[in-house]
């Protein structure tokens, strides 16, 4: 059984290269210390509307924007209520898409998976098949963008595209990890909700989750009587026209976080971000290609984690730990039973080619390649 401990406040500052939670400025973290003011106060419509403003001209979306405390989980939980009355299409490629498909099947929906191996790519082919020789059709397609369990990047443009086809089936993208460091064009993919959390890319402390909405998500939510409460799109969107604030207490003080770290994205652009996580992605594949070996489908790899395969068997967990100890930057194992069999590196939010190499130049000398 798990025994308390205490909480000693005495802990070394660690670089973070995790697959998030990722590095925060500091200008962020301070925006946070501020006196309380009420959710109900004007002040609060100024925060919460310039948040969710700035995040449509971040994105480069008309489409509706959400922003509720909760961690991204939240809203596969809402896009599924919301959205799906009965069926869903859920292409499954590593521990998170897995995770969707069975938040759907919990919420007692009828969910169909593409199954793939761990490491490979979804195939938009075999999403159109399905699409084609289902007999009802479904009410959603769910994907995951970047397999964070494997560092796939999965084509969820292409897979938007031929959803043109079928505009009964709404298009949900989970980018919890790479949002806001790969840039999607959501309306010109069909995409209806895409989210994520903003311990990622965002390079924000956790604990809000932000999702973007099309007319047809808002208007299918209609036609559902078992719509989420929390995360109802209609409920959500509605207050906000209204009155311009959240339906119930928001984490103000992540929302003034928020609010500083959007000035700093938007004056890099969603282009440029985009640009510097590219660059970031590029210096570690080569550095893991050189080194190890990539663990996803060549040509489907993320621009935000990268998963090296474990090709020269060193113990993973004790490297990790000594980068830690000796170093004070913190990488990722595996995910699960993946944990020796390869590692991960969150390069994204704040991080640059050069803070990149800090890390691969520590793994080098600790694992002494
Ligand atoms: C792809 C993906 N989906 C969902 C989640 C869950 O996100 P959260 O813990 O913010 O709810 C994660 C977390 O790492 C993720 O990487």
């Amino acid at each position: 059984m798990t025994q308390k401990r205490a909480y000693t406040g005495d802990y070394a500052d660690k670089t973070l290269y995790l697959p998030g939670p990722t590095e925060v400025r500091e200008e962020v973290l301070d925006a946070m210390a501020q006196p309380m003011f009420g959710h109900r106060m004007d002040r609060m419509t100024d925060l919460y509307t310039e948040i969710v403003e700035n995040t449509k001209s971040f994105l480069d979306t008309d489409d509706d924007v959400i922003i509720l405390t909760a961690s991204g989980t939240e809203f596969w939980e809402a896009t599924t209520l919301n959205l799906v009355e009965e069926r869903m299409l859920v292409p499954t490629s590593g521990a998170f898409s897995e995770r969707q498909a069975d938040v759907a099947e919990r919420l007692g929906k009828q969910v169909d998976r593409i199954e793939y191996e761990w490491g490979k790519a979804v195939d938009p082919a075999d999403v159109r098949a399905a699409l084609e020789t289902s007999d009802d059709g479904y009410d959603a397609v769910g994907m995951v963008m970047n397999e964070t369990s494997t560092g796939v990047r999965n084509p969820v443009e292409a897979v938007g595209d031929l959803l043109g086809e079928y505009p009964d089936t709404c298009f949900v993208v989970d980018a919890i990890s790479c949002l806001g460091g790969d840039y999607v064009d959501t309306e010109a993919h069909n995409i209806d909700a895409i989210f994520t959390s903003t311990q990622k890319a965002f390079a924000m402390p956790p604990g809000l989750a932000v999702c973007t909405v099309s007319d047809a998500a808002y208007e299918r939510e209609l036609g559902a009587d078992s719509a989420s409460w929390y995360g109802g799109f209609q409920r959500c969107l509605d207050y906000y026209d209204r009155k311009g604030q959240t339906h119930s207490t928001p984490a103000i003080p992540l929302m003034l976080a928020y609010r500083e770290q959007m000035e700093h994205m938007l004056a890099e652009g969603h282009h440029e971000r985009d640009r510097r996580h590219h660059e970031m992605a590029e210096h570690t594949r080569d550095w893991a290609r050189e080194q190890f070996g990539l663990f996803a489908e060549t040509g489907f790899e993320s621009q935000t984690v990268t998963c090296v395969e474990n090709t020269r068997d060193i113990d993973v967990a004790a490297t990790v730990e000594t980068v830690s100890e000796e170093y004070d930057m913190l990488f990722s194992s595996g995910y699960g039973t993946l944990a020796e069999e390869s590692f991960r590196i969150g390069h994204m939010g704040e991080h640059t080619v050069e803070s990149v190499r800090a890390l691969t130049d520590a793994i080098e000398d600790v694992a002494d390649l």
